[in-house]
Parts: structure tokens; C-alpha cells; sequence
């Protein structure tokens, strides 16, 4: 088995640095093979444009889609993206490891999903959610947030990470994985005074912990239920009699 943890963090010292190290080494100790990928060290360069497909299918006008699927077809796909996709497509189990950033993930976790997750060989029309090509393996979204727990909750100021969060778990349901239920880590602040910083470290100890103990049995994890392609009426609209899964796809007087 082989699990990838891709790490979107500038500093390597980071908690989030951390997580991705300390998680690659439990999942060691479970024999898995284990890659990490740290985006920012490799330099990996988020935006999806022209300048990555020099060999065109419409020189006149950029389509990215249509690039990356010619680009694909023609074996002229960026080697830094073949490269991923390579580790990708290995992967039994994959974990986005990250900081929230303004309600998001990074932008260089954003332009991996933009440039890697390539139209064509990585999803169509055909292959998507449960018929998609990573069928059968699972991701995890590993997230830290500086608001606290609270404020990340339902009822918080922050908005509910969990909803802000849905829209990266769709994307990879999207292309066929078992998404597993995200792991948060809430309140990673630093900039504490000297008295509080050992409270603190002591909660990110704890906290590093608690995720080490749970991806142990990573297996075992709760995976978000999606609704699958059937309950869609023409494929497109959810059926009066289909279960509700997403906040985004309800009912249309489910208020
Ligand atoms: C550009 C930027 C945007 C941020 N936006 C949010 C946010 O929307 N919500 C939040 O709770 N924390 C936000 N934070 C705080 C980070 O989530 C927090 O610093 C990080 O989770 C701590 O992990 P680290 O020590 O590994 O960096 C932001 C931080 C930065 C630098």
C-alpha cells in the first residue's frame, strides 16, 4: 500500500510541516510506502496557463481544459505534472495537509488541483464521482485553522470548516476518491506571550497525538457520504426522493 501526503506550507517548521512529517512516519510504521510532496519546497507553480502547453490544439484562443486534454493525448502533459500524477495514481491514500487561508486552502494547494487533476485522463464526462479514476482510494483533508474551535464551529463566527471545506471534498469525490471526514487541529496560533507558550505546545503535542492515534487505524476513518450519480433526474437535478448529502445540492424547499 502507498499513501502520498502533500504538505502546502512555505515554512518547514510549521505545525503543518510537522503533521505531514509525523503522519508519513506512522503510516511508515503501518508498512505503508510513503511520499511526501512539500509544494512550496519543490517550487511548484500553481497557475494553470498557456505557457504550460506549448504544443496547441487552438493556438489562437487558451482553453485550459481542452489544452490539457490534447496536451494529455499527445503525451506533452508539464513534466512536473506527470511527475504528480505519477504519484497520484500510486497513491492508495492520499492526504491534503494545510493551513485554512482566508476561508480556503493556499493557492498553490488551489493551482495543484487546477494543473494536476488534468481533464482527460483524470476525469470526463464518463469518469466521475463514484465511476472516477481514483475509485476505491481514499483522501483526507489534514486542517488547521487559527480560530478556535468555537468560532470553526456550526454556530461560529468563523463559518463552519467543515462547509468551507466541502468544496475541495467534492473536487476529489469528483474524480473518484472515498473522501474521509476532514481532520481539523482549531486555535494553531503563534505570537503567544512567553507564559502561554507552553500551554500551547502543549495542545499542538496533544493535538499531533490524537491525529497519529486516529490515522493509525486510518481504515477504520468515516468516510462523507456523497450522492451518487443515480439520484441525480437527467443527471443533472436531485430527485425528490434522494437523500440530501451535500450542503450545496439540496432540496429545493429544504430552506
Ligand atoms: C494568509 C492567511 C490567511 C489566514 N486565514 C485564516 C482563516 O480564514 N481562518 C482561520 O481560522 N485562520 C486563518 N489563518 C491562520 C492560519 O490558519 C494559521 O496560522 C495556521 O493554521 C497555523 O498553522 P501553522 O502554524 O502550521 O502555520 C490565516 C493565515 C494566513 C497566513
Amino acid at each position: 500500500m502507498r499513501a502520498l501526503i502533500l504538505l502546502a506550507h512555505p515554512e518547514p517548521r510549521s505545525f503543518n510541516a510537522h503533521l505531514a512529517v509525523q503522519g508519513a512516519e506512522q503510516l511508515r510504521h503501518d508498512h505503508l510506502q510513503v511520499d511526501v510532496v512539500d509544494l512550496y519546497a519543490q517550487g511548484f507553480d500553481p497557475l494553470e496557463a498557456a505557457w504550460h502547453h506549448p504544443r496547441r490544439l487552438q493556438p489562437e484562443r487558451f482553453d485550459a481544459q481542452c489544452e490539457q486534454r490534447y496536451s494529455a493525448e499527445h503525451d506533452q502533459l508539464p513534466a512536473d505534472v506527470q511527475r504528480h500524477l505519477h504519484l497520484l495514481r500510486a497513491a492508495d491514500l492520499v492526504i491534503l495537509q494545510f493551513p485554512l487561508w482566508w476561508f480556503a486552502a493556499p493557492a498553490i494547494l488551489k493551482g495543484w488541483l487546477d494543473r494536476v487533476l488534468v481533464y482527460g485522463p483524470m476525469y470526463n464526462s464518463r469518469q466521475r464521482h463514484e465511476h472516477g479514476v481514483m475509485q476505491g482510494k481514499r483522501a483526507l483533508l489534514s486542517v488547521t485553522t487559527g480560530s478556535s474551535a468555537r468560532a470553526c464551529a456550526v454556530d461560529g463566527r468563523e463559518g463552519d470548516t467543515r462547509l468551507l471545506l466541502w468544496p475541495l471534498m467534492y473536487s476529489l469525490r469528483y474524480i473518484g476518491f472515498e473522501v474521509m471526514e476532514p481532520h481539523m487541529v482549531h486555535g494553531v496560533r503563534s505570537g503567544h506571550a512567553a507564559e502561554r507558550k507552553q500551554a500551547r505546545d502543549e495542545a499542538l503535542a496533544t493535538a499531533t497525538r490524537n491525529y497519529l492515534e486516529r490515522l493509525a487505524r486510518w481504515r477504520q476513518w468515516p468516510i462523507v457520504p456523497f450522492n451518487d450519480s443515480g439520484d441525480f433526474e437527467d443527471g443533472v437535478v436531485l430527485r425528490a426522493e434522494a437523500t440530501t448529502h451535500s450542503p450545496f445540492i439540496r432540496h429545493r424547499n429544504d430552506g
